[in-house]
């Protein structure tokens, strides 16, 4: 039978549809088959992705524009403290002014008040009141190597001991002991207490933020120092009632500070007279109370160490603790921490507190510093 040309074109367009359908059914097909082996369904996964593109610059955009002048005006406290200007491996270069005896006749041992000139440096070398610096012995180790950087507190205010704002001190206790008959003295603090003026001296620093002071005027400021740990105390008590001090800075202490010294004698009562005369000229805003371990006696008949004092005076110290513009500081001999820590226990005890609970909260909030070694 033959066909006319248009019944074969007619034809032909009728397949069209069937053809296409074919392919549909195909491509279907095919997608159903990747759904399962994916587990996604490409449309759901539009549908689902769609909003989150759409909501994604949004929760960008909008929280961290609201966020950001938030951060700005909560600056952290003390953020503009320097750190580390002179690293270890590229300290600064000191020049020593002076270096005397920080200890009356009689006293135990060897403890220097130490200057070093800061002039000179680019960048310059500034701190603050509270900080530590390194000091890079001269000479070599055994195995011929640099001697490793030690941590000295700083014990001057930021504005140097000739309110020039040049010039950092160090109050440093030679270290010595007796081994297999030998006596063995400390390389670092040894070299620091031989230094005579005009000596070169390798300082790294400044360090630390931990040991800084409040900056509201009406802190009040509770100071639990044993030897050497009085150096931050120094430079806080001479940043409080230092007459040049005050004139420089303009910062007005209104609150109440209360330093407890420990020393093995009177004569180890390290700037004892400078403190003596801040207490007098400021008797209202000034405590110090000693415990002097070889001359007095604790309650058991034991030694007196700064913790004994810590109880004879609890009930006063934990109504200041309660105030929240008071701060705790600690610094010197580790050995003085399981102390403090009983002591205060006690006393927390007495007024229906938990020490365990208290401290950590104080430390939380910026109140409890301490710094031992
Ligand atoms: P090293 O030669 O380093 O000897 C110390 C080592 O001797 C010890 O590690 C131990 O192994 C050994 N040793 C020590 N005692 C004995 C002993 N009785 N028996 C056997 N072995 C022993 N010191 C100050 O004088 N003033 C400060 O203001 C001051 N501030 C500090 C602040 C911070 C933050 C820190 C961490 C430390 C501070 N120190 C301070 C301590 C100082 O850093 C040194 O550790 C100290 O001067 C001793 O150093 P050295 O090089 O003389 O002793
Ligand atoms: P002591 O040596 O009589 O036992 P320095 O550094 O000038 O020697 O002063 C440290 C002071 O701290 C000394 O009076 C010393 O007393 C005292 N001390 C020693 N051990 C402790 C301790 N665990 N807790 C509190 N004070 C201590």
């Amino acid at each position: 039978m033959a066909y006319s040309e248009t019944k074969v074109v007619l034809g032909g367009l009728a397949h069209i549809p069937i053809i296409i359908g074919f392919f549909y059914l195909i491509r279907r097909q095919y997608s159903f088959g990747a759904m399962l082996r994916t587990g996604k369904n490409a449309l759901s996964e539009k549908i689902k992705t769609a909003p989150a593109k759409a909501a994604a610059p949004a929760k960008a955009a909008a929280p961290a524009k609201a966020a950001a002048p938030a951060k700005a005006a909560a600056k952290k406290p003390h953020a503009d403290v320097p750190v580390n200007t002179y690293k270890p491996k590229a300290p600064f270069t000191g020049t020593v002014t002076e270096n005397y005896s920080a200890l009356k006749e009689g006293a135990i041992g060897k403890v220097q008040h130490i200057t070093f000139d800061l002039s000179g440096g680019d960048p310059e070398f500034k701190y603050v009141e509270g900080q530590s610096c390194g000091i890079l012995a001269a000479g070599e180790d055994a195995k011929g190597k640099p001697h490793r950087p030690r941590l000295y507190s700083i014990a001057s205010t930021r504005y140097g001991d000739n309110f020039a704002g040049n010039t950092l001190s160090l109050c440093v206790r030679q270290l010595q002991y007796e081994k297999d008959g030998e006596t063995i003295n400390g390389v670092c603090s040894t070299y620091l207490c031989n230094l005579s003026p005009g000596d070169k001296v390798q300082i790294s620093g400044p360090v630390g933020k931990e040991m800084l002071l409040p900056e509201e005027e009406d802190s009040n400021i509770i100071m639990l120092a044993t030897g050497t740990g009085i150096a931050p105390m120094r430079a806080y008590l001479r940043r409080m009632f230092e007459p040049t001090e005050i004139e420089k800075h303009k910062w007005n202490f209104k609150g109440k500070a209360w330093l407890f010294m420990g020393a093995p004698k009177t004569a180890n009562l390290l700037y004892d007279a400078d403190f003596e005369h801040y207490k007098s000229k400021f008797p209202e805003n000034l405590r110090y109370t000693k415990a002097i371990s070889r001359e007095q006696k604790n309650t058991k008949g034991g030694r007196m160490y700064i913790q004994d004092r810590v109880l004879e005076y609890a009930e006063e110290i934990f109504n200041m603790i309660e105030n929240p513009k008071t701060h705790i500081y600690l610094c010197g001999l580790k050995g003085m921490e399981p102390g403090i820590d009983e002591a205060m226990s006690t006393a927390a005890a007495a007024k229906g507190l938990d020490w365990s609970e208290l401290r950590p909260k104080l430390r939380k909030a910026g109140r409890w510093h301490a710094e031992t070694y």
